[in-house]
């Protein structure tokens, strides 16, 4: 059995981040959404890995490379616009061959993994294994009807009046079946080959296909409320580790992983929570429910429920939730200009924690709560 990621798209919800990056590599926990997805694969056995990509082929490979890091191998398959998901099993034809094939969105979150549905999968053999979720929003997706038996009666995509509160989510597996609908389809009202409707082809033909239900944690990452939602509950599995320079006066409680090379200064640390290699946390209080990436620089600030990515340096900020700040973002609490005209903020350095950064003088921005979504490298001074 093969794999194809989709890891195109265009990722319009998730801006501003996916003007710099695409939305597979957002980190959950530290760790890209896409090394999640192929994690995932692997423990279900498949490690022979088509991932499709859209103009980001470039980061895509940068983060992931061959795949032999995860232990898969990775074959990356570009495709030149996004016209649906059914267009890219189309374009990863060569690829799949006539191999059974595992398609999995490489946005989507299933933390407690799919092996029961792939097992089911490999002892059935349907055209077509679908994974339904119960959802509140059903109008949201493509949604299944399902007889007791779990064979799918029909599949309809984002039905006015849903008959059922059975969505399709992220992980579909198919039989070479599933090529022959794919070509029969045409694209939707929204212009798009909708893999909804290759399934449903299958459905009218008499083949058999079928639905699991998973009930474990799932979540689509497209919007930042989800991605930090879906970082809270991986945040939550975390065993603790703290493989770091933690000095005497530094409190550290819960489940919370400090890489190595980080250091924590003066600093509370309250799980669950990871501080990411290189990174320096001095005179702060971080988390819960808080990922910092690698190489940042935190200084006298508060921060729960948020994810710092790589490079980002915080500076006299307090009272940060429910935040996403970018890589190399730059966010400084300065007196006021008549006070320290010069002041101003800086990145945080490449790969030196402890230089230093940000201001280092006058008042802190005030203690209420702050909710601030910052794309990468960007800068902000906040007057005192
Ligand atoms: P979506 O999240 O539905 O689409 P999108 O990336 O265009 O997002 P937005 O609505 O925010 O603009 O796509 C689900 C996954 O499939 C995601 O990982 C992107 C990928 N995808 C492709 O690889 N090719 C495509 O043609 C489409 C539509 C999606």
């Amino acid at each position: 059995m093969k794999a194809l990621v989709l890891s195109g798209g265009s990722g319009t919800r998730l801006r501003p981040f996916s003007y710099s990056m695409p939305k597979q590599l957002i980190p959950i926990a530290n760790k890209p959404v896409l090394e999640h997805v192929l994690t995932a694969i692997r423990d279900i056995g498949v490690t022979d890995i088509g991932i499709v990509v859209g103009n980001q082929l470039r980061a895509i490979s940068a983060a992931l490379g061959d795949g032999s890091a995860l232990g898969v191998r990775s074959t990356y398959i570009q495709q030149t616009e996004p016209l649906g998901l059914a267009h890219c099993v189309a374009i990863a034809r060569d690829f799949l061959g006539d191999d059974d094939f595992v398609m999995y969105l490489g946005d989507n979150m299933l933390p407690e993994g799919v092996a029961a549905v792939a097992a089911e999968f490999r002892a059935k053999r349907p055209a077509a294994q679908v994974v339904v979720h119960k959802v509140p929003d059903p109008q949201a997706f493509g949604v299944a009807e399902v007889a007791a038996d779990g064979s799918v009666l029909r599949l309809v995509e984002k039905p006015a009046r849903p008959r059922t509160d059975l969505a399709l989510i992220g992980v579909y597996f198919f039989t070479p079946a599933i090529h022959e609908a794919v070509s029969a389809i045409e694209p939707s009202a929204r212009g798009e080959l909708e893999i909804t409707d290759a399934i449903q082809w299958l459905v009218a033909r008499g083949e058999t296909v079928r639905a699991s239900e998973y009930s474990g944690y799932w979540k689509d990452t497209g919007r930042v409320e989800d991605v930090l939602d879906c970082n809270r509950e991986v945040l939550r599995t975390l065993t603790r580790s703290v493989a770091a320079d933690v000095d005497e006066v530094s409190e550290i409680t819960g489940p919370v992983v400090v890489e190595p090379g980080a250091r924590v200064v003066r600093s509370r640390i309250e799980g669950p929570a990871i501080i990411g290699a290189g990174t320096l946390v001095e005179d702060s209080h971080v988390g819960p429910h808080t990922s910092v990436g690698s190489h940042c620089v935190l200084r006298d600030t508060r921060l729960d429920d948020s994810i710092v990515l790589d490079g980002a340096s915080l500076s006299r900020v307090r009272g940060l939730y429910g935040s996403v700040i970018g890589r190399s973002a730059a966010i400084a609490t300065v007196p006021p200009p008549e006070a320290a005209p010069e002041a101003a903020p800086e990145a945080a350095p490449e790969a030196a924690p402890g230089a230093a950064t940000g201001v280092t003088t006058g008042p802190r921005m005030a203690s209420s709560r702050h909710r601030l979504v910052v794309g990468d490298h960007t800068r902000i001074e906040v007057a005192a």
